[in-house]
């Protein structure tokens, strides 16, 4: 394969939490610990997990709007995880995120325009240059020019998300994690903002990562997927593997609680219930961070944490029984 456009490696992303004033109570929450993957240029790799496994924390962390508590982001080879706000500038304008919610991460008192020419000018372009890109943006996502100063409120739903991806598109970037862009929207609209994402990837060779909950969609838009369980990534593999041949037990059961349209999931899903809530992150099992809600769980799972290893073709996998 081709070099990655992004190699994440042991990514931890840790945050403090609890009453600082006092020494010793103060601890920190693992939302991300341990994680390893590739990103090919062009690619869609889709992010899967229950709430709170650390899906949107890795998304946020790739893209530098957190300072990663340890592990290297290599970004065409330069590892940007440990540079300071200025240092990695010029590299945050290659990377860009669109938002799950388009009502919340619009400013409602910026005007269309200045919103979208936000990221242009926090990178110091000249106004001229500004007009025309934002001119040219506010087509590309399927708005019009006389949109442009108007303010959120008088935009729809899909509408607003377009302008988020235009925002996202400003300053030409290579990659753009996309945070469950369409969970706020209509399932009427769905369809359309996910092929305009599409059409955007073909036409400008866009690399993402798409992170969503819904299995259906990732498996639609996604080439490679990882699930995340308790911030760690336990099971990674093309979507055709992965779907057809999943193989940790916390994989298996995600999917059987997709409601079954699809008739693929249908045919394997033995309908395996996901006993209880995500642990605590601030509080994690020992050993396998699954264990306390798989079925196959062992004395060995308690004690050890299985690594992520591959099982042929780039199948990747964190489970002892296999
Ligand atoms: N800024 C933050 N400060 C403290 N805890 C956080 C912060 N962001 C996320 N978390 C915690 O990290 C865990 C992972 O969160 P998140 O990445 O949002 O998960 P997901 O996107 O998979 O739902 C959760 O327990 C969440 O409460
Ligand atoms: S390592 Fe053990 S607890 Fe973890 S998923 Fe595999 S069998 Fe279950
Ligand atoms: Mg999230």
């Amino acid at each position: 394969m081709a070099n990655p456009l992004i190699s994440v490696r042991n990514l931890k992303m840790y945050f403090p939490v609890g009453a600082s004033f006092l020494p010793g109570r103060r601890k920190v929450l693992k939302a991300v610990d341990d994680v390893s993957f590739d990103l090919q240029a062009g690619e869609t790799f889709g992010l899967v997990g229950e709430s709170g496994c650390g899906k949107t924390t890795v998304g946020r962390t790739l893209v530098r709007l957190y300072k990663p508590t340890g592990g290297q982001i290599l970004l065409g080879g330069t590892d940007i995880a440990p540079m300071d706000e200025r240092t990695v500038l010029p590299y945050r304008k290659r990377m860009q995120m669109i938002f799950q919610d388009p009502y919340a991460s619009l400013n409602p008192r910026m005007t269309v325009s200045s919103i979208i020419a936000e990221p242009l000018r926090l990178q110091g372009a000249k106004s001229e240059e500004i007009n025309a890109r934002v001119s040219e943006l506010i087509e590309q996502v399927g708005l019009k020019k006389d949109h442009l100063n108007r303010y959120p409120h008088e935009f729809s739903g899909g509408q607003r998300q377009r302008i988020g991806i235009a925002r996202a598109l400003a300053t030409r970037p290579e990659f753009i994690v996309c945070d469950e862009p369409i969970s706020a929207l209509d399932v009427s609209i769905q369809a359309q903002v996910i092929n305009m994402l599409e059409e955007l990837q073909e036409k400008l060779g866009m690399t993402y990562l798409f992170v969503s909950h819904d299995l259906s969609m990732v498996r639609h838009i996604s080439h490679r997927v990882g699930v995340m369980y308790l911030g760690h990534l336990v099971e990674l593999a093309t979507v055709e593997e992965l779907y057809s041949n999943m193989q940790h037990p916390y994989t298996q059961a995600l999917m059987s609680a997709v409601p079954v349209a699809d008739p693929d999931l249908a045919a394997q899903s033995q309908r395996i219930v996901l006993q209880g809530d995500v642990p605590a992150p601030i509080d994690p099992p020992s050993g396998c961070p699954f264990r306390t809600r798989c079925r196959y769980a062992s004395k060995r799972c308690a004690e050890e944490r299985p690594e992520l290893r591959d099982i042929g073709g780039g199948h990747l996998l964190a489970c002892h029984i296999h």
